[in-house]
């Protein structure tokens, strides 16, 4: 019986049919979208910090405005990711609890500090950046809700990189100092924006099976260069540089070469032991003590109302 539905769950695979939260799936397709969904919302929710660190100190109102929505499309994100990882019958506060505890990861990159306005540029130009080619093959992942999610989130991360990548052009254009912040900036982004899109496929665990389920439709190392040779020209054309001495073009393979990545600084950070980790975790799990009694008066409020109904 089991044999038969593993072998109908990987014909629809194989005719890039959608899964749906209450179709069949092998447990080991729901624990890894549980791990890989809840992964994902969890960047989002902590992604919101590094520059929600800026709003109140934006150069303008404008800019204000657009930081601002950014920070909040990305609380959106994070809402209707953790929705669409319910769906696989985890519940919102198991994951919460996975997150405040320290037992699930979040993106390395969040992990960073925010120390000028110039890193609100680098982070929509760079890691917005990132994660668009990151998120882009998730739009026709194999389950319905990770890949419907996707399509919404992929156009307003366009909007993130381009305010980002509009900062860093009115910096690099601007007077020596605002160039100079704008340099640092990319040049403390550049690397741990590398290490964002995970580890080489040769230590990727996970790669091999989330290809045959298209979960992931490309490698780690495939995004990764993707990234390198879209971005390089747009740090050209705004005179900025890589910082990055054995970056070349590679005539023979159309593509960038580039140096090494500092794996154990990349470990380091995913293990809890990155410049921002403690900060972070204590911020969440500040909000989340923080916001107990408008959870109980929301709970308290429906009980009542729901009383009200029976009457
Ligand atoms: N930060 C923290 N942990 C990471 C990172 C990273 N940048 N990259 C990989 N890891 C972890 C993996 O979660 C995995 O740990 P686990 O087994 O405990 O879950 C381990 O390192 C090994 O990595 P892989 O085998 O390569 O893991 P996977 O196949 O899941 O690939 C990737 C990692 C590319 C990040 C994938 O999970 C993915 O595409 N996720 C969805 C996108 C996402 O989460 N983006 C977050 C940032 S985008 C944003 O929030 C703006």
């Amino acid at each position: 019986q089991i044999r038969n539905l593993e072998k109908q769950f990987e014909e629809r695979i194989a005719r890039d049919e959608k899964i749906e939260p209450k179709d069949w799936m092998p447990e080991k397709y729901r624990q890894t979208h549980i791990r890989q969904m809840s992964q994902h919302a969890h960047s989002e929710v902590v992604g919101m910090l590094p520059e929600g660190n800026w709003i109140t100190r934006a150069p303008s109102l404008r800019r204000k405005v657009a930081l601002l929505a950014k920070v909040q499309d990305e609380a959106g994100h994070g809402l209707y990711l953790y929705s669409a990882t319910e769906t696989l019958g985890i519940t919102r506060e198991e994951m919460y609890e996975q997150l405040h505890t320290g037992k699930a990861k979040y993106s390395s990159i969040f992990n960073y500090p925010t120390v000028t306005w110039a890193d609100m540029g680098a982070i929509g130009w760079l890691v917005d950046g990132a994660a668009i080619i990151n998120q882009v093959p998730l739009c026709s992942t194999s389950f319905g809700p990770y890949a419907r999610a996707m399509v919404r989130v992929c156009k307003e991360e366009s909007f993130h990189q381009r305010q980002g990548y509009e900062i860093m052009i009115k910096l690099a254009n601007g007077t020596p100092e605002q160039k100079e912040m704008a340099q640092d900036a990319l040049n403390r982004w550049w690397w741990p924006s590398l290490m964002m899109l995970g580890p080489t496929d040769a230590e990727s665990v996970h790669t091999e099976q989330s290809m045959k389920w298209k979960l992931k439709r490309k490698s780690n190392d495939e995004l990764r260069q993707q990234f390198i040779d879209q971005t390089v020209p747009q740090a050209d054309l705004i005179g900025l540089t890589i910082p990055d001495a054995d970056l070349k073009w590679n005539e023979e393979r159309g593509s960038y070469d580039f140096g090494e990545i500092d794996w154990d600084e990349f470990w380091q950070v995913v293990k809890g032991h990155g410049p921002m980790n403690k900060e972070r975790m204590k911020a969440r799990v500040g909000a989340w003590e923080r916001g107990e009694w408008v959870r109980d008066a929301a709970m308290a409020h429906a009980e009542k109302k729901a009383e009200r109904k029976e009457k």
